[in-house]
């Protein structure tokens, strides 16, 4: 054991917060050492999760537009096929060129990538039993764990990614069932129900709670949500529990019930998607050999600086406490470099935004309304529909609207929420308004280009303290 080669820091998982942690220890001059056993850099972000399946979204959106969307528009279309092979390749391709694109930066950066599974020996040691056979050993002064997430299954329902899908078996389906059924109305449900729904699946959403699009979803804009993803064929079945699943016939039975009491039904279809929510993945790590916490989620117990009860091995990311998300993972990727190299770093949690990539996407970043309540903030709110921007006008993409929500006293902005064209992108210019503090008057006092959406988000600010003009 005392043959292996020592490091500053190691990382066990190549993920996003993985890969973006070694490249930071590199740039800082760190000797780094990234461990990935999948044989592909980027984790589930890049591998089988935001990439392909933005790129599914976006091109069945075409596909679902050319169809469907050309006539009013002055379009005449003719033949217009799906070709899913061609479609899953274009996916296929865009991740190829991501991950490549990372080993290519490690090289730069002088991360040395061991393609292996990494399990602890001791405080200070890892084994790796290396993908292509045989094993090694490495030594960090610091170790940080990044080993991800997980579907959490859904107990009796085998996952054969076939019948019976996750998230990875949604993004790579070789022909469009005739209908699926999705247990699950959070952010995967809902972006894979839109991809399949769109190339001609009849697709049917079971939640069990009374909205849709998970519990950080402000109530307001989840309605309106569900209202235009009914328009364009999504079926809901909310306040739905699944009691059982069955998939030992043909297609997929789920036994459904009422959550308030009411009548159960029995459901069916070819393909089922389990999709009720992420764990932390640590099998196989060897947490025993080192005594590290996990709380009753399975996630791994840190501090504020990231730091286990064996202050140099840190955990980030899927695995720990805060959303599962990459950009999330990203910042504490630095911020725990920052950490290990000069003793501070910082990620501010309430300016961490989300996105559902549906059409029209939906994003927020900060509290919602429900959440204010909760805590008895005063609060001022301002919204503006997109129906009275001159851009989605002239886009015809009228549907949605952005809603600020400020507090009553000092006008600082707590939350914004848009469903809109482009909600992702225009989401940006709200964290950097809640990162630095601004009121809803800072916002609206900024010039905006025109015509563009983000006037939308100009007026709905100022319609917060005081009256919008083209409303
Ligand atoms: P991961 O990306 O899961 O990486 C962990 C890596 O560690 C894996 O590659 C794994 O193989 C490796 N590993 C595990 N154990 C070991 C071990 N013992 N030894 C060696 N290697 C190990 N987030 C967004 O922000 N935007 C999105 O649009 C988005 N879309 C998503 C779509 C889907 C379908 C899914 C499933 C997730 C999506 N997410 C999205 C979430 C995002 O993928 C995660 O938040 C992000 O990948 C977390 O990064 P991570 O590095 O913590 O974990
Ligand atoms: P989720 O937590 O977003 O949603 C799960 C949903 O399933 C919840 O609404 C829950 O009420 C419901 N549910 C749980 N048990 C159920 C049951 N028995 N019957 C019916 N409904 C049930 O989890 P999801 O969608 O699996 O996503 C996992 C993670 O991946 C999320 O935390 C998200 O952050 C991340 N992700 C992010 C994306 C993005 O940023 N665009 C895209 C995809 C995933």
């Amino acid at each position: 054991a005392s043959e292996a080669k020592d490091y500053d820091v190691i990382f066990i998982g190549g993920g996003v917060a993985g890969y973006v942690g070694a490249i930071k220890a590199g740039q800082e001059g760190l000797k780094v050492a990234c461990i990935e056993k999948r044989g592909s850099l980027g984790g589930t972000c890049l591998n089988v999760g935001c990439i392909p399946s933005k790129s599914l979204l976006n091109n069945s959106h075409l596909y679902h537009q050319i169809l469907h969307d050309t006539k009013r528009r002055g379009i005449d279309v003719g033949d217009v096929k799906l070709n899913l092979k061609q479609m899953m390749k274009a996916k296929d391709e865009s991740v190829n060129g991501l991950t490549k694109g990372v080993e290519f930066l490690f090289k730069k950066n002088g991360v040395d990538y061991i393609k292996g599974h990494g399990a602890f020996v001791n405080e200070h040691e890892v084994a790796v039993s290396l993908i292509d056979g045989g094993q090694t050993q490495v030594k960090g002064k610091n170790i940080v764990v990044c080993t991800g997430s997980e579907t959490t299954p859904f107990p009796g329902l085998e996952i054969d990614e076939k019948k019976v899908i996750t998230s990875t078996g949604a993004i790579a389906l070789e022909e469009v069932p005739k209908k699926m059924l999705v247990i699950g109305g959070g952010i995967i449900g809902l972006e894979m129900a839109s991809v399949w729904s769109r190339l001609g699946s009849d697709v049917t959403v079971v939640e069990f709670l009374g909205q849709i699009g998970g519990p950080g979803m402000d109530v307001e804009i989840a309605k309106n949500t569900q209202k235009i993803l009914t328009r364009q064929g999504l079926k809901f079945k909310l306040n739905t529990k699944v009691t059982k699943g069955d998939a030992s016939g043909q297609g997929v039975k789920l036994d459904l019930e009422a959550a308030k009491g009411g009548k159960n039904e029995t459901v069916e279809a070819d393909v089922c998607l389990v999709a009720i929510g992420r764990r932390p993945y640590t099998d196989g790590l060897g947490l025993e050999n080192v005594g590290i916490e996990q709380d009753e989620r399975k996630r791994l117990v840190i501090d504020q600086e990231y730091r286990t009860k064996i202050p140099h091995i840190r955990v980030i990311g899927d695995c720990t406490f805060g959303p599962m998300l990459a950009h999330k993972a990203e910042e504490e990727a630095v911020a725990a470099v920052e950490y290990i190299k000069h003793g501070h770093g910082h990620v501010n949690y309430n300016a961490i935004p989300s996105v559902m990539y549906t059409n029209p996407e939906v994003a927020w970043v900060g509290q919602n309304e429900k959440e204010l309540k909760e805590a008895g903030v005063k609060y001022n709110v301002g919204s503006f529909p997109f129906t009275a921007n001159s851009r989605a006008k002239t886009n015809l993409e009228t549907d949605g609207m952005v809603k600020f929500l400020s507090d009553a006293e000092t006008d600082r902005i707590l939350g914004v929420h848009i469903i809109g064209a482009n909600a992702g992108e225009m989401i940006a210019e709200g964290t950097l308004a809640i990162e630095y503090g601004a009121s809803s008057e800072d916002v609206a006092r900024t010039c905006h280009a025109h015509p563009t959406l983000a006037e939308a988000f100009k007026e709905a600010a100022m319609s917060t303290y005081s009256k919008a003009i083209h409303y």
